[in-house]
């Protein structure tokens, strides 16, 4: 049997009803005290003159819809190479120590392998870095915020964030830019936005453009699922899809759909889906308290059930992305396996704010390995695998794996 993963997100949209409002974040406060330069420039990200609309190829798999892209940034080839380059470019920092691509690498789907994130600066960032698979589908971006959902948006805070410091661009500004006035960088400007000049709307724009272009439906999974090809899985990975769309497992209501997330949205979907979860990795007080550190979306809403909620992440291409969960704190999917058997960790296991789809369930040791398998069958193998074919900047030595 074929099983079609997208039934499981219809039985879900039906169950789920309106999603929560929203609220004044702690991100929004982070804007608030970026500088003036920065307002002039949200400002200008919905206003700013636009170069002509041209069509993209999105080159999904024939049945898969487009994402939704703001119709001030209209996706274009041109936009998706300059923002590549830039992706890649240490001149992005203040200190030019650090590229986005420094936390986001292509050889693990664009997260990498720390527990949680190291800035330009040398600073520690609380959470860890979320892969880059399919963003343009996430209804909302990073772990927990139900409020911020364009990627131009969330683009801004590597950018200019001062604590912690990740690009740390704020109070450089004049110098970041001027290292993309060179006649390297000017085709590219051109191409993208119809001459060369360089500002930070512009940067926002391709970046964002970059980000999206970043699809991927081309693992074992898509191949036997969607294009029909009954020898592309394992009987043992066929087990282990059984098991993740059991009910017995569960794992399905949250990491539900085409993109194994209900947080999603795209042409055909009509509801706002933004959900958020406590699967029970804490509970410090015994009332369900995460670590002060990082609270998940309580820090956004304010509101007390949103205590230790995180967003689903997209379980494809999961087998490249370890350490595991916003923390890091499961070094293995092994131990992810584990800590959903067990119905959460230590004290978080009797949490009164854990999903009720957390439950336990025990696994033999070879269903452990079938569902294993599953997981392994997401990797996109061609996934991050291309930049070295195509050079902007002649930066191959940037693209390619290590
Ligand atoms: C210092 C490491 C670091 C750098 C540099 C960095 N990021 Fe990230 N990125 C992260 C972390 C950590 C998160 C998760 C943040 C959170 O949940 O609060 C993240 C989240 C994201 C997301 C949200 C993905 C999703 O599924 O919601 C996008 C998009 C993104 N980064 C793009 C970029 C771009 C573009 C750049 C360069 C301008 C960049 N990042 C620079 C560490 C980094
Ligand atoms: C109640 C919703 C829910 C259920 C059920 C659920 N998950 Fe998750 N899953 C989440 C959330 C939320 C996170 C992130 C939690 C965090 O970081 O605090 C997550 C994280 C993960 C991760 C880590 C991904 C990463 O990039 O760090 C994996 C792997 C995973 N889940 C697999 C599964 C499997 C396998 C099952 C079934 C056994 C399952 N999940 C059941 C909501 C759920």
């Amino acid at each position: 049997m074929c099983l079609n993963p997208l039934k499981a997100t219809t039985v879900r949209l039906r169950l789920q009803g309106p999603v929560q409002c929203w609220l004044k974040s702690k991100w929004m406060r982070v804007t608030v005290v970026l500088p003036c330069s920065l307002s002039a420039l949200l400002l200008c990200l919905s206003a700013c003159q636009e170069a002509p609309e041209q069509t993209y190829d999105w080159r999904l798999p024939a049945g898969f819809p487009q994402p939704l892209v703001p119709q001030d940034n209209p996706m274009t080839a041109a936009k998706v190479d300059l923002g590549k380059a830039l992706f890649f470019s240490q001149d992005l920092s203040f200190n030019q120590q650090q590229s986005c691509a420094s936390c986001h690498q292509p050889q693990h789907a664009f997260s990498e392998g720390l527990t949680t994130a190291i800035g330009a600066s040398g600073q520690k960032l609380r959470r860890n870095t979320l892969a880059l698979v399919n963003v343009a589908y996430n209804s909302t971006l990073t772990w927990a915020h139900s409020g911020l959902t364009r990627i131009e948006q969330q683009i801004l805070i590597p950018m200019f964030n001062e604590d912690p410091i990740e690009l740390g661009i704020t109070g450089h500004e004049s110098a970041v830019l001027a290292r993309f006035q060179t006649p390297q960088y000017a085709p590219l400007f051109t191409e993208a936005f119809g001459d060369d000049q360089v500002n930070f709307d512009r940067i926002v724009k391709a970046l964002a453009s970059f980000v999206r272009s970043l699809t991927s439906f081309n693992s074992a999974f898509d191949r036997y699922a969607y294009q029909g090809d009954d020898q592309a899985l394992s009987a043992s990975a066929i087990r282990g899809m059984d098991l993740f769309f059991s009910e017995r497992l569960e794992c399905f209501h949250c990491h539900g759909g085409f993109n194994f997330t209900q947080s999603s949205q795209h042409q055909n979907q009509r509801l706002d889906l933004r959900p958020f979860h406590n699967t029970g990795l804490y509970n410090d007080d015994g009332q369900g308290a995460y670590p002060q550190r990082d609270q998940g979306l309580i820090e956004v809403t304010l509101q007390g059930h949103d205590m230790g909620h995180f967003r689903a992440p997209t379980l494809r291409n999961v087998a490249r992305t370890a350490p595991y969960m916003h923390d890091g704190s499961l070094a293995t999917l092994q131990e992810v396996l584990a800590f959903y058997a067990a119905g959460g960790r230590g004290q978080g296991i009797t949490s009164p704010l854990k999903d009720t789809f957390i439950q336990g369930f025990s696994l033999t040791v070879e269903e452990q390995q079938d569902l294993l398998n599953f997981l392994e069958s997401l990797t996109d193998e061609q996934f991050g695998q291309s930049f070295d074919t195509e050079k902007p900047l002649n930066s191959d030595a940037m693209f390619s794996a290590p």
